[in-house]
């Protein structure tokens, strides 16, 4: 079914207010529901889950350095909305198939907050990961001003439940940032975006077999999925009619497996401010942007050029990344219509100053552990392609154990032939540099022969980061600092079908 692109409005998230301020802390309820939404004028109300009500779940919207508290409650049906692969380590015949736990991508929480996959729990916490500790979540807030992100993250359905709606937007500002003069309230708006495939009846499709399917497993999990459609905030291929003036836009890539490389279909070039973890130093003139599953890039884009135009947010990456196929020029290769048609409501008096914010980088020298990880490509007992960090699964005995405090150098080395979005909970990283090695030598001899010269980060990329892409064939680098909590925190590929399928390791800072 081709559904017609651009005939819904983009939905403006609605904020969730909190319910209640309790020891100064203000305390939000976010309910988990199955329910119908309409995603697109042609197509029938989808059974999604949300929360309180919305797919993608409502903003929370905080300041800087302001506690809030958060009960994450699990009121869905027992049965699953997607097929549940019960081989997967996690998820196995005998744990319930509704299982919910929520992380905060990118916050800096204790472990007990931080959403760990064995801390899940069913409808009214009946039933309970051997890691559940607490209702009751806990975010401090001392983090840079950025755009974070909340979905679900329960061991081996992670894809399934964020792919069901699991996810939302939550921003952390800063008042200091209101200086700069960006374009703020009604023109700061966040861009969730993700991509599902349908069912002629408007229902969800998500495969239950590999292709060619597995003669073992059934339902089975699939390497990575693409859907043929692109949703934002929520709706298929939506439209925004913009006055002719600068707009701030905060884009998440929500997707399972999907990249985006994006660009305006007037090939206008744009800034883009911040990523991952807040402001950049400075911004960076770009006419695209390539975002990994769980990056986010922040832009300012200036349509006071553009009066009576209609602007495509356009996609080119193939899929899988970087080794796959080419975007359908009238599916994925589009995005959301910008129409400039409104006028303008009072003279634009934003900014976008050359200097955004400072960088301090830890200097590698200070690192006091070096450690070169593998991505793999392995094989699972039924014969499935699966990938794996340094050759371990989730069960396997920790052997990354940082020192509170302590700054820390990681290489990942990339034996497989994807680009994986490798995510570290806890910490915000800044990347060191790539390069290309040979990958047969390594695996022949566990030697590292480099073949190019060292590439610094992009011009974007040079920013506080949570999400690294690792590109096959290269060697990357990154550095970190293991404040301020000690305890069991997840690293993992952000491919969701990967972090399922084993490659997601616990690590344990230490005293
Ligand atoms: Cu966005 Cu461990 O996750
Ligand atoms: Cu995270
Ligand atoms: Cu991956």
């Amino acid at each position: 079914m081709l559904l017609t692109k651009y005939v819904d409005k983009l939905p403006i998230i609605p904020t969730q207010q909190p319910s209640d301020k309790i020891d100064g802390f203000y305390y939000y309820k976010m309910n988990m529901q199955q329910f119908k939404q309409k995603l697109h004028r042609d197509l029938l109300p989808t059974t999604v889950w949300g929360f309180n009500g919305n797919y993608p779940g409502p903003i929370i919207d905080v300041k800087r350095n302001q506690n809030i508290s958060v009960k994450w409650i699990n009121n869905l049906p027992s049965k699953h909305l997607l097929p549940v692969d019960t081989t997967i380590h996690g998820a196995e015949k005998d744990v319930p198939r509704v299982r919910t736990v929520t992380h905060l991508h990118g916050a800096v929480v204790q472990p007990e907050s931080d959403g760990y996959p064995d801390a899940w729990y069913t409808n009214d916490y009946k039933v309970v990961g051997p890691k559940f500790t607490r209702e009751v979540y806990e975010y401090p807030n001392r983090q840079r001003a950025a755009t974070l992100w909340y979905h679900d993250h329960a061991i081996g359905i992670t894809r399934l439940n964020i792919y069901a709606g699991l996810a939302g937007i939550y921003i952390i500002r800063d008042p200091a940032e209101n200086f700069l003069c960006l374009p703020k309230g009604d023109y700061d708006i966040p861009l969730f975006i993700q991509d599902r495939s349908f069912n002629d009846d408007g229902s969800l499709f998500y495969p239950s077999q590999t292709d060619p399917p597995n003669p073992h497993v059934n339902p089975s999990i699939v390497h990575d999925f693409f859907g043929d459609t692109i949703l934002v905030n929520g709706m298929v291929w939506p439209y925004l009619e913009v006055e002719p003036r600068k707009y701030r836009f905060r884009i998440i890539n929500g997707s399972n497996s999907r990249f985006y490389n994006i660009y305006l279909s007037n090939k206008q070039p744009f800034y883009q401010i911040g990523t991952d973890q807040g402001l950049l130093k400075s911004p960076v003139l770009t006419k695209e942007i390539l975002l990994a599953p769980a990056e986010r890039a922040e832009v300012i884009l200036d349509f006071s050029r553009c009066w009576g135009q209609n602007i495509v947010l356009l996609n080119n990456a193939v899929s899988p990344y970087p080794r796959g196929e080419e975007v359908d020029e009238d599916t994925t290769g589009q995005i959301m219509q910008f129409r400039v048609v409104k006028h303008l409501n009072r003279m634009d008096y934003s900014l976008i100053p050359h200097r955004l914010t400072c960088i301090t980088p830890w200097n590698e020298n200070d690192a006091k552990v070096k450690r070169d990880l593998t991505l793999d490509r392995s094989e699972d007992q039924y014969g499935r392609g699966l990938m794996l960090l340094d050759n371990r699964r989730w069960m396997d005995k920790i052997l990354i154990k940082p020192q509170l405090g302590s700054i820390e150098v990681w290489k990942f080395v990339n034996l497989s032939n994807a680009t994986h979005p490798i995510h570290i909970h806890l910490v915000d990283f800044l990347v060191l540099d790539r390069q290309s090695f040979d990958v047969e030598h390594y695996k022949e001899t566990g030697k590292i022969i480099t073949t190019g010269p060292v590439k610094l980060p992009d011009l974007n990329e040079r920013g506080w980061k949570d999400t690294v892409r690792a590109n096959p064939g290269e060697l990357t680098r990154i550095i970190m600092k293991f404040v301020p909590y000690t305890g069991l925190y997840p690293w993992h590929c952000h491919i969701l079908e990967h972090e399922d399928h084993e490659m997601m390791l616990p690590y344990e800072v230490i005293y």
